[in-house]
């Protein structure tokens, strides 16, 4: 393996995630934008940090209420994905164009995008300039969970999702399942 050095390094992780962000702005619109750049960075509590660029309406409206939602879409929803990170709320609404229903949350004021099969309530509990962009930490106050991804014991069997990834800048799905965490150490027992 030959390795290069990149002389402007770029974040190059990858695959990552494929979010709708909902929120409500101050004259109550919904909206709903699009997230690549969004992890989890805690259990305890539960929360999950976006990053999101300073000029997005969604930031005014994220900062000013403290609040958003993550609807987490599968590929049956990829082209109102594409469209909600590629018009902004500025110009026009986004449910109306691509046919996401904004439905109440039941902890934040934001809506939950009903076709999405989980959606996670946050409240912002921290916030940081990174320069470039703002990095929302959020604490997930709620869950929604479509009921035909759960499995017996109440805990999401991933193989029923479909969930879209991210790379570079083109939408993939997921291959086939390559193992359990910690199947190394079980074979050595
Ligand atoms: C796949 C994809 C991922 C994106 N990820 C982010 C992101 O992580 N943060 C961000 O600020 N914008 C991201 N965008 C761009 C916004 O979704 C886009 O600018 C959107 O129109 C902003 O909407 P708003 O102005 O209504 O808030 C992404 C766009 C796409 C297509």
């Amino acid at each position: 393996m030959s390795k290069r050095i990149i002389q402007k390094p770029f974040p190059a992780l990858y695959p990552v995630p494929v979010m709708l962000i909902t929120s409500l702005d101050s004259d109550g619109e919904p909206n709903v934008f699009t997230v690549s750049w969004v992890g989890t960075v805690s259990s305890s509590p539960p929360q999950i940090a976006i990053g999101v660029r300073p000029h997005r309406y969604s930031r005014a409206a994220i900062q000013q209420t403290g609040e958003f939602v993550i609807n987490v879409p599968d590929e049956s929803l990829l082209r109102a994905v594409d469209i909600c990170g590629h018009v902004s709320k500025a110009r026009a609404d986004k449910f109306a164009l691509t046919g996401l229903t904004p439905v109440p949350a039941s902890q934040v004021r934001a809506p939950l995008v009903a076709e999405c099969p989980v959606n996670i309530e946050c409240q912002v509990v921290q916030t940081l300039s990174l320069d470039s962009h703002d990095l929302f930490v959020g604490k997930i106050v709620a869950l929604h969970v479509d009921e035909a991804l759960l499995d017996d014991t109440g805990f999401i069997d991933y193989s029923r999702t479909q969930p879209i990834v991210y790379l570079g800048n083109e939408y993939w799905s997921l291959g086939r399942r390559l193992g359990t965490s910690g199947f190394s150490r079980r074979e050595g027992e």
